[in-house]
């Protein structure tokens, strides 16, 4: 599947996808993954950042209220557009972008620091967008990334439930199937049988990668990782969200922070 393929599916989740998440349906992202991704980021105020593949840009948001100079991209024009229609809302003059992740407009070094919240996996070619994350950032800066995690999100998955309903087990397969943009159909787990009848499921192409092959194209950015996280809900995030339940037992992301060495070229 190549990329203005990609960008199709994606285009037609935005509208959906922006008004679902923007009344508090995408859990996993606010109740854990985000501020998860947030404990794990080095100090931003006054840098300049770039968010690549930020949706309708809540996550872009968060990094220009606390102190960063933004700007953000993403494939799909609609998660622009709202992204745009969002207002400043503290989080002043972030420059939105239509771009492709993989072959980003901007100068080499322009850079201190960027963030991919969800996207890298959604690309054929991560490894080339993470040389193209590595290009931008100065000697110095760092990327962190949230991703699938693709030991535990691979081809095949299944929660094995107990007989109350409760995560018990994961079962994975297919680990070292690469999918060249297997199309995955569904709805935030949130979402009520009654309020699917009314809304269309997301589509969205997914490119699985080994956690070899991730790490490989970190390195072969001319990254050095620095950190890694795995978030899993606390019994408290858990009982008031138990769609987080699964995240007890094995990550669904994997978050990574790798910086570009000072003194590498630019
Ligand atoms: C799972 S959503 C995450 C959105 C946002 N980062 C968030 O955390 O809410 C993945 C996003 O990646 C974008 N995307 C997919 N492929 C892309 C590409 N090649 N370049 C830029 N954005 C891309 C999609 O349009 C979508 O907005």
């Amino acid at each position: 599947m190549d990329e203005s393929e990609v960008a199709r599916h994606w285009e037609s989740n935005a509208n959906a996808w922006t008004q679902q998440a923007r009344r508090g349906a995408d859990v996993f992202r606010d109740a854990l993954n985000s501020p998860a991704f947030f404990a794990m980021l080095p100090p931003v105020r006054g840098l300049r950042g770039l968010d690549v593949g930020c949706g309708e840009g809540a996550n872009t948001r968060s990094l220009a209220r606390l102190g960063a100079r933004m700007s953000a991209v993403d494939i799909a024009p609609t998660f622009i557009r709202h992204a745009r229609s969002f207002g400043e809302d503290g989080a002043p003059g972030i420059d939105y972008r239509v771009a492709d992740g993989m072959a980003l407009p901007f100068d080499a070094a322009s850079f201190d620091f960027v963030t991919a919240f969800m996207s890298l996996m959604d690309m054929p070619d991560p490894a080339r967008a993470l040389r193209e994350a590595g290009r931008v950032l100065r000697a110095g800066g760092f990327l962190q990334f949230s991703i699938l995690h693709p030991c535990f999100a691979t081809p095949h998955r299944r929660i094995v439930r107990d007989q109350e309903g409760r995560a018990r087990a994961i079962e994975i397969g297919g680990y070292f199937e690469g999918t060249e943009g297997r199309v995955d159909r569904w709805w935030f787990s949130t979402l009520t049988e009654q309020e699917r009848t009314g809304v269309q499921p997301f589509s969205t192409p997914i490119f699985h990668r080994t956690i070899s092959q991730w790490l490989d194209a970190v390195t072969g950015a001319g990254l050095v990782i620095d950190k890694l996280g795995e978030p899993t809900a606390g019994a408290d995030i858990a009982r008031l969200a138990p769609a987080l339940d699964e995240t007890r037992i094995a990550p669904l992301s994997l978050h990574v922070r790798a910086t570009k060495p000072a003194g590498a070229r630019a």
